[in-house]
């Protein structure tokens, strides 16, 4: 098994790979979750947002989608306002990093807002935005 796909089961691989072992704690607190394929998309519970034991929800999770080549992010505004941006650098395809509300490049430097747009270069377009609508407690996030 390649070190990416191990990092990536092991549910830290965004975080772990270019930040070391200082942010690990920080950065596994986001939950990595699988989607499921279902219509009209890829589906994840909304309750992945849920933090247990509290009334309040995490800001983002990760989800991992078959087919994709970088996780997707998705930030919760609302429980029907969500973003889902995927994590690959505009300038070279590196796979992004989670920082807060941002999300950074370890390869060159770039930095994307929580909607995708470019902080900081190099990269000058933003990140790709996937549609997502809902489905009784299913977020779907359409990647076609
Ligand atoms: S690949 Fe991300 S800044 Fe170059």
């Amino acid at each position: 098994m390649e070190r990416r796909s191990f990092l990536r089961l092991s549910g830290m691989g965004t975080c772990a790979a270019a930040t070391g072992m200082l942010s690990l704690a920080g950065c596994a607190s986001i939950p990595h979750v699988l989607a499921t394929a279902g219509e009209g998309g890829w589906r994840v519970r909304k309750d992945a947002f849920a933090i247990e034991g509290k009334d309040s929800f995490r800001r983002s999770i990760i989800v991992e989608v078959q087919g994709l080549e970088a996780p997707v992010i998705v930030y919760r505004n609302g429980d029907q306002d969500h973003i889902a941006l995927l994590m690959r650098c505009t300038h070279k395809n590196a796979e992004l990093n989670v920082s807060g509300d941002q999300l950074t490049c370890p390869a060159h430097g770039s930095a994307f807002s929580n909607s995708g747009a470019v902080l900081e270069g190099p990269a000058s377009q933003p990140l790709k935005r996937f549609p997502v609508t809902y489905a009784g407690e299913d977020l779907v996030i359409a990647t076609q």
